[in-house]
């Protein structure tokens, strides 16, 4: 069970997984899922950005359909966050206020991550302040894979790549993930996976990271 910024106890668990473009998290998303389903415990699965409107917007951005300064588009990303949490049809803030656990593919590390390749870090952190405040995951889980096997990954499976999936970016997003878990390790829990071995491995890493969380 995991605890918000202001020391209030959250009654589900709240999973974020991490990680540049191909690292595997939907995959091990759905591996996890079954698992704790195996268990006895029923999760909702979510990703950022969503498929709400804030997110549609996002991800004509992304496509480069729609084009915006960077501040806009990571404040973007951080409204559609906001959504994600308080929304009154499925927001995740009363899910796991009513115990429920949710698995979501990305959250704020993510923006630390992407955004600080164009803008500060800080300011992105401070832009993500109100959902900090809101729900802070139990564990920020971030697959680390080298980028070259990402890409690889992303090739082989997909028709285009988005904006982002580019090497040296990927690179850089790599290295600003560790920078803002390292900058944040006070008040943030995270783990690191080895993405670079195959599903099961990982898979397994990730069960033997959480299982505790669940009392299992
Ligand atoms: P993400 O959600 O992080 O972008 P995905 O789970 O969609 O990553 O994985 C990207 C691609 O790589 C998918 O086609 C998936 O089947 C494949 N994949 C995922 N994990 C592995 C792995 N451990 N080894 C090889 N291929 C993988
Ligand atoms: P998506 O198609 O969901 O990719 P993936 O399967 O790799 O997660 O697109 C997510 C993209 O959006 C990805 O390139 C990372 C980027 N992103 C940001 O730049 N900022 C954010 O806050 C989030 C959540 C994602």
């Amino acid at each position: 069970m995991g605890e918000n910024r202001e020391g209030k106890k959250q009654k589900g668990n709240f999973i974020a997984f991490e990680g540049i473009d191909g690292s595997g998290k939907s995959t091990q998303i759905g591996l996890l899922a079954e698992r704790l389903k195996k268990e006895g415990v029923c999760c909702y699965t979510t990703m950022e950005p969503t498929n709400a409107p804030v997110g549609s917007l996002v991800r004509q951005v992304m496509t480069g359909r729609i084009r915006m300064d960077n501040k806009a588009i990571a404040a973007l990303f951080a409204a559609d966050r906001l959504d994600h949490l308080l929304n009154e049809v499925d927001g995740i803030a009363s899910k796991i206020e009513e115990g429920t656990t949710v698995l979501t593919d990305r959250y704020y590390f993510s923006s630390y991550a992407y955004h600080s390749v164009d803008v500060p870090m800080e300011w992105v952190i401070r832009a993500n302040e109100q959902s900090a405040l809101i729900l802070r995951p139990t564990v920020n889980l971030f697959i680390d894979v080298d980028p070259d096997t990402a890409l690889e990954r992303i090739a082989r499976n997909r028709f285009h790549q988005e904006l982002f999936e580019k090497k040296s970016r990927l690179v850089e997003v790599r290295e600003n993930y560790k920078k803002a878990f390292d900058l944040l390790a006070g008040e943030e829990k995270y783990t690191v996976i080895d993405g670079n071995q195959s599903r099961e491995a990982i898979a397994d890493n990730i069960w033997e990271a959480v299982r505790g969380y669940f009392g299992l």
